[in-house]
């Protein structure tokens, strides 16, 4: 049989990504509002959207930020602190503003320092968000400094997560960006329906090995850092299983070129701009390529709660290089995820 030589989806949507703010905010957002219909769009910025009113401000500039006719909601989060006040959170959700709460442990990752120290400090906005149907999102990965970084998520979930799901049985909780066998077999064995789990672009195509090619390679940094080959296959097999409980998000997470190049460079991918055409190239590989409008356009959306986008986006089998640099208007750049590799596959532009 020929291979598809298009491939025509209902419209995706991000539900984990990072746009940042005034301009960088303005370079990147155009390559998530195509082909994205939705982003859940995280709260780390400096200083953290904890309150209903810095979320809608953030959101009303997300939204001046997009150019006229382009069709893109920016769903806002709660950046959790130890004393966030529940109201706070009661009163985003009822308003429509705030679509969850992402629980940063302090220290964990980029801008967590404002981030929870310990569970039962937040357990008051758990059990309202609970009865709410509010969705907790979780940066899974233990702060205990002797723990090994390799096995900072496998630790959260004996650490942490288990007890909380106990604690909290009908909060609905997604863990983001899952990087383990360990997270996937967890998120698998949940029989609740209420726990979900994101699987990034990078994480389904590269192990830790990416990250030391030739020399160290910062554009492979990220948090959680990328595993072991073991780890990655078992990302693949359960983001191409059709196994509801899987859902895209990207992490997008945009750095200046200068401050990853770095000696201590800053943590995140900017694969905005091929996220869609990783994960069609990763569907491909495992077979499942009729898996993949489930993953990208369904499964998120079920789970938020949320209907179904009406458009479409195509996808070309079309070599195409992602971008070397995206400029921001001082001259600086922003270096994307594979940027300069070519992809199997070309993203349509948006028809108008
Ligand atoms: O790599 C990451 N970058 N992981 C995170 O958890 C945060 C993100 C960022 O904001 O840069
Ligand atoms: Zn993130």
């Amino acid at each position: 049989m020929a291979a598809t030589d298009a491939l025509t989806l209902r419209r995706p949507d991000d539900w984990h990504l990072h746009l940042r703010d005034a301009e960088i905010l303005q370079a990147v957002l155009a390559h998530s509002a195509h082909p994205f219909a939705r982003a859940i769009v995280m709260p780390n910025l400096k200083p953290p959207v904890t309150t209903v009113a810095a979320a809608r401000a953030y959101r009303a500039r997300i939204l001046a930020a997009l150019a006229p006719g382009v069709d893109f909601t920016p769903l806002m989060t709660a950046y959790l602190c130890d004393d966030t006040p529940a109201d706070e959170l009661r009163r985003g959700f009822e308003e429509g503003v705030f679509a969850a709460a992402k629980l940063y442990p302090a220290g964990a990752t980029t801008h967590s320092e404002f981030g929870v120290t310990s569970t039962a400090r937040v357990a008051r906005a758990l059990e309202t968000m609970q009865s709410l149907g509010m969705p907790l999102l979780v940066h899974g990965e233990s702060t205990r400094p002797e723990v090994d970084v390799f096995d900072r998520e496998a630790v959260f979930i004996d650490d942490t997560l288990q007890p909380l799901l106990a604690d909290f049985p009908a909060l609905k909780v997604v863990m983001e960006h899952i990087t383990t066998l360990q997270a996937a077999a967890f998120v698998s064995a949940d029989a609740s329906g209420r726990l979900g789990a994101t699987i990034t672009p990078q994480h389904l195509m590269f192990n830790r090995n990416a990250l030391f090619t030739g020399g160290i390679r910062p554009h492979f940094y990220c948090l959680p850092v990328l595993k072991a080959e073991r780890h990655r296959l078992a990302l693949r097999r359960v983001a191409t299983s059709g196994d509801p409980r899987f859902f895209l998000g990207t992490d997008s997470a945009p750095h200046l070129r200068a401050l990853k190049e770095a000696a201590c460079g800053c943590a995140g991918m900017f694969n905005a701009p091929s996220a869609l055409q990783c994960y069609a190239t990763v569907f491909e590989e495992e077979g499942a390529l009729d898996r993949l409008e489930a993953f990208a356009s369904v499964h998120g959306a079920r789970f938020y709660g949320l209907p179904l986008n009406q458009g479409t986006v195509t996808l070309r089998r079309q070599p195409a290089m992602v971008p070397q640099d995206v400029r921001l208007p001082g001259g600086s750049a922003i270096h994307p995820f594979l940027g300069g590799s070519t992809l199997p596959w070309r993203l349509e532009p948006a028809a108008d």
